[in-house]
């Protein structure tokens, strides 16, 4: 199976999720703020987040890149997981990610997703990465606006929630000419 690019930053390692991530996992996958706002269930036990990291692992045989485990560099802890899935090569997909509340507000997702859209853009071709999150989920919408994604608007009652709640999404996208503005205007900034 293809292994994914690693990808190191100033606070984290991003690398190929594997089963011996599922006690760090379960440790914020049982939380009931993280999952449902992501559209899972919280798990249950430690076997169950194991059980998901084989799904994950297992997304590969269905044509998805893969999933990354994110590992803050200082503790050398899984802390969430961050993909592109929904992969058609070429063309789109969309970002997906996770993070244990024990380490929100430090754009840590903003740091780890920058990987995945240079890597989504200049190695992959995609044309466009784009992001759904529900209405509620403010957290998220935040994310996609410091990431320089565009809000394009509301698929009402797009999704069905596990627990039977219909969903508004919200929909980001990112396109390659997007990218491309976004990454010289970074260059400049940095120039000046
Ligand atoms: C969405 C999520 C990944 C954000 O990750 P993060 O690295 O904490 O994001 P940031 O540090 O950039 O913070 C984003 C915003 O969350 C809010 N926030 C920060 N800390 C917070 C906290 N402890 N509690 C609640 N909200 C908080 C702030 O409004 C912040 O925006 P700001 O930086 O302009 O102040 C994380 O909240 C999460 O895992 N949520 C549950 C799963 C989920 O929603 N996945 C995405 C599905 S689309």
């Amino acid at each position: 199976m293809n292994k994914l690019p690693v990808f190191k930053t100033d606070r984290l390692i991003l690398r190929d999720i594997n089963v011996n991530d599922a006690i760090d996992m379960f440790e914020y996958s049982c939380s009931p703020l993280v999952g449902p706002m992501a559209g899972w269930e919280p798990h249950r036990t430690v076997l169950e987040s194991a059980a998901v990291i084989n799904l994950f692992i297992d997304s590969k045989n269905r044509g998805e890149p893969g999933v990354y485990a994110i590992v803050y560099r200082e503790n050398n802890k899984m802390i969430g997981t961050i993909e592109l899935y929904n992969y058609k090569p070429g063309f789109k997909a969309e970002l997906g990610y996770a993070l244990s509340p024990a380490y929100w507000g430090k754009g840590i997702i903003v740091e780890a997703a920058n990987c995945l859209i240079d890597w989504g853009f200049n190695d992959l071709n995609l044309k466009r990465i784009e992001v759904a999150t529900f209405k509620e989920n403010f957290q998220s919408q935040r994310v996609c606006e410091k990431l320089g994604f565009l809000k394009e608007g509301i698929a009402r009652n797009a999704y069905l929630r596990y627990d039977g709640m219909v969903c508004d999404k919200v929909m980001y996208g990112m396109t390659d000419l997007d990218y491309y503005v976004k990454t010289k205007q970074e260059i400049r900034e940095r120039i000046w």
